[in-house]
């Protein structure tokens, strides 16, 4: 980083105050919407910490380090209360919150009590579904329309309806739902222009998978949309396009919560010591939803081209082939029921040391799979909202940080190093409030300029 503070002149932005209730709108209520919403109303009732949640425990450093202050991100940007969300959202399944929040198994039963009313309450609205795009699943509670079209203005309905019962300011909303089949065909003309994707919507073409209509039911109501799942939702022209004609943030792709979050913090360490790499093999195991639903071969594909991705753009292989030209990257993942949301990851990395001596180092993660992505949500929803005050549309590749395969310009390489990440996220609330950013050379502490 070493663009000058000055080059950042006039980027800073008014944004409008975080007045009244924000809408949470979630296509997908399974564990990770579940989790999230559960840890919100925990948190509000003060059983627990949003730990995990950089928005919520994170400072950020201004000024220099022999002057700092280190004001909480929530006190530094403004930035929706946590008392102020409300949830609302869809799915194939019509249990409630409670139902299934226990079925899910990631929060204990116990845990769940001071809150069950508040999750009884809340049930989600039937869903666009098609199951072309999720081969494993189908549930009872789905929307019937003569076209993809008529789908899109009924979520609208869904949305209007949701905003006047709860008397909300604010909408954003987050695709939590099940992984899609990957869609080879994304040259298609449906894909290329706003007038191209409305027309397959009229004309009901079955390319267009459900969660590309939620995204665009969302941007026509200018409400902003960000993508959780290796889902191909938005990473199209058309819907770019739309992005920018209604002035609406987006932000994708693939929550970065497991193995990835490990892999984008390993990797960056071995690059920067200039360590070689002969392989990395990734495997999970998982039983939960998303375990089932990435056990179709079609599904599992977009998972593997979004975790597949991360390592390119860290080790730069066009850069320095010597150390990794040839590097063998191969991603498992096996459905295991019998541990639920209890995801087992392992890695084994093959690297090279100095004179070509081969080491070895092997990453064993327990990790539990929800329970990482729901302060993922979290953050998501508040910057988004926080975005869109700020009147900043189109893609927001500051939030990077937070998924495994970020979407930026189509002529940039994405920046998936956990810690450049940070840095530009970071960076990017600072000029956003008009702050100097940080860039850490520190050479102006020994040999200030007269
Ligand atoms: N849990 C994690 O750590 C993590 C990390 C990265 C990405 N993700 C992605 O987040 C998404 C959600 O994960 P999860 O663990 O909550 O999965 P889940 O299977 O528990 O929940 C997904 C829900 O989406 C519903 N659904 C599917 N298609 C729908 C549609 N068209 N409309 C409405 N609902 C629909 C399903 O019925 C299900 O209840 C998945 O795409 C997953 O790949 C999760």
């Amino acid at each position: 980083m070493n663009e000058s503070a000055e080059s950042h002149d006039g980027m800073a932005r008014e944004i409008a105050p975080a007045k009244g209730k924000l809408g949470v709108l979630l296509p997908g209520m399974g564990a990770v919407s579940w989790t999230l919403i559960a840890g919100v109303l925990l948190v509000n009732a003060g059983h627990s910490q949003p730990i995990g949640s950089v928005t919520q425990m994170s400072r950020i450093r201004l000024g220099k380090r022999d002057n700092p202050q280190y004001p909480f991100i929530k006190d530094f940007v403004p930035l929706s209360s946590l008392n102020d969300l409300v949830f609302g959202g869809w799915d194939i399944y019509d249990d409630n919150c409670y139902q299934a929040a226990l079925a899910c198994g990631v929060i204990d039963k116990q845990k769940l009590e001071p809150i069950r009313k508040q999750l009884e309450d809340i049930k989600p609205w039937s869903a666009v579904f098609d199951p072309a795009f999720v081969k494993n699943l189908s549930g009872p509670n789905v929307k019937q329309a003569p076209n993809k079209m008529k789908l899109a203005e009924m979520l609208m309905q869904d949305m209007e309806d949701f905003k006047k019962q709860h008397g909300l300011e604010r909408l954003v909303m987050c695709w939590c739902g099940s992984t899609e089949v990957y869609q080879e065909d994304m040259g298609h003309e449906a894909f290329q222009t706003i007038e191209g994707f409305e027309k397959a919507l009229k004309d009901n073409l079955a390319i267009i998978p459900p969660s590309m209509i939620y995204a665009y039911a969302a941007i026509r109501m200018g409400i902003p949309f960000a993508n959780g799942s290796p889902n191909q939702t938005i990473d199209h022209p058309a819907m770019v396009e739309l992005a920018l004609k209604y002035n609406v943030a987006i932000a994708g792709k693939d929550f970065k919560t497991g193995q990835t979050l490990m892999k984008t913090i390993v990797a960056p360490g071995l690059k920067a010591r200039m360590l070689g790499l002969d392989g990395w093999f990734s495997s999970n195991i998982l039983g939960n939803r998303d375990g089932e639903v990435l056990d179709d071969p079609d599904s599992f594909r977009s998972k593997e081209v979004s975790k597949g991705s991360v390592l390119n753009s860290i080790f730069q292989d066009d850069l320095y082939p010597e150390l990794y030209g040839d590097y063998y990257h191969k991603i498992r993942i096996e459905y295991y029921p019998p541990r639920g949301d209890a995801k087992e990851g392992w890695d084994n990395i093959d690297i090279q040391g100095w004179l070509g001596q081969k080491m070895q180092l092997k990453i064993n993660f327990l990790c539990r799979d929800s329970i990482l992505a729901a302060p993922v949500v979290l953050d998501l929803v508040l910057f988004l909202d926080m975005a869109s005050r700020a009147g900043m549309g189109g893609i927001q590749e500051w939030l990077s940080f937070y998924f495994k395969s970020p979407q930026c310009r189509p002529d940039l390489q994405p920046v998936n190093s956990l810690f450049d990440q940070d840095e530009k996220m970071r960076n990017t609330l600072r000029i956003l409030m008009g702050e100097k950013v940080i860039d850490h050379s520190g050479l102006d502490y020994y040999e200030p300029k007269c």
